[in-house]
């Protein structure tokens, strides 16, 4: 996107020429951007402008390397260059040092340009050809990335799910399954004083907890989750799975519940407003299917799998306009 097409660039527009080798541009200049950032070459511009040998200096890179990616970085619109050496421009500046989206863009870039290898494979057979999780947990630092995406996004929802999430008076039980960080028990946790939180997780993703929400490492998929809950939240796990393992999950997630509690899932919508967002969401979709065997459901097929509870209702968040909450009311108590 930060390529801007010159006026004898048109044709590129008017597909008189290939507008797919822009995009292939547009992958190089995301490339070119993870390199910067791994290396450190945005950082070493925090300050102010750098000269190549000084820039080289203190990325600890070699200069002639350095210079050949930073002269692309400047075509691509991350740099500029100037009798002072290159500088950060207000896009990197802004988003690619110090701010938490260099998280989200570290973590993507990984996806596409190694978890994306096998994508043919996944759409030909119909199954993943990779293990997403069997992959993070190989990349400690991808997987960090991965957790510490996902707890910013909860750091910005958190407070207005909480209310959201309907929890009766006094003593009651909450589980959280795939809940990792823990900052949305945490918050209904804070909220209900009379609350417990039971987080559910694999070990690498599992948060500090504290005094009312315990961190239990397990794969949900087998363990017990025993009974006797007030609201289980299932907050972006369904999109992990095919339909049937959710179908099968819901269900125990049923029995686990007390009649009248609530199940809260937290999901993406297929729809938005602008075409990034679309174009977003369908990325994530094929990521879901290729490493998951899931994908982005759409609402109405979730509210299908939720024919046994009562009193579904939908509710598309202020702060996350492609994301909704959706509860239910178990009837009664499952067969387990
Ligand atoms: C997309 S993240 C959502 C995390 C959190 N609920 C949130 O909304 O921010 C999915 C979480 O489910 C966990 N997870 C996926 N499959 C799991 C399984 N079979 N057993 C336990 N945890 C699992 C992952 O480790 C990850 O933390």
């Amino acid at each position: 996107m930060p390529i801007e097409l010159g006026d004898d660039e048109r044709a590129y527009t008017s597909n008189e020429a290939p507008a797919s080798f822009a995009d292939m541009l547009g992958t190089a200049a995301y490339r070119c951007a993870a390199a910067a950032m791994r290396l450190g070459v945005f950082g070493a511009l925090r300050d102010g402008p750098l000269p190549a040998a000084a820039l080289a200096s203190a990325a600890g890179v070699d200069e002639r390397g350095v210079t050949i990616l930073a002269d692309a970085l400047v075509s691509f619109g991350y740099l500029t260059g100037s009798a002072a050496g290159y500088e950060l421009t207000p896009l990197s500046d802004r988003w690619l040092v110090d701010s938490p989206y260099t998280t989200v863009e570290l973590f993507w870039q990984r996806v596409m340009f190694e978890l994306w290898d096998g994508l043919e494979d996944s759409v030909r057979t119909g199954k993943p050809a990779v293990d997403f999780y069997a992959w993070l947990a190989d990349r400690p630092e991808t997987s960090r990335q991965f957790q510490s995406m996902l707890d910013e996004h909860a750091r910005l929802l958190a407070a207005e799910l909480a209310p959201l999430i309907p929890v009766p008076p006094g003593p009651a039980r909450l589980l959280d399954l795939g809940g990792g960080h823990g900052r949305y028990s945490t918050a209904l946790c804070e909220r209900h004083p009379s609350l417990t939180a039971t987080v559910l997780d694999y070990a690498s993703a599992l948060g500090p907890g504290g005094d009312r929400v315990t961190m239990v490492p397990a794969n949900y998929l087998e363990a017990d989750l025993g009974t006797g809950y007030d609201v289980v939240l299932l907050f972006n796990v369904l999109h992990g799975h095919p339909e049937a393992g959710n179908r099968a999950l819901l269900a125990r997630v049923e029995a686990a519940l007390n009649p009248g509690g609530v199940v809260a899932i937290l999901e993406h919508g297929r729809d938005a407003p602008g075409p990034a967002d679309v174009s977003f969401l369908r990325t994530f979709s094929l990521n879901l299917f290729h490493g998951q065997n899931g994908e982005v459901y759409a609402l109405d097929r979730i509210a299908g799998w939720l024919a046994g509870f009562g009193e579904v209702s939908t509710t598309r968040l202020r702060n996350s306009p492609t994301q909704y909450l959706i509860t239910a009311v178990a009837q009664s108590r499952g067969a387990g």
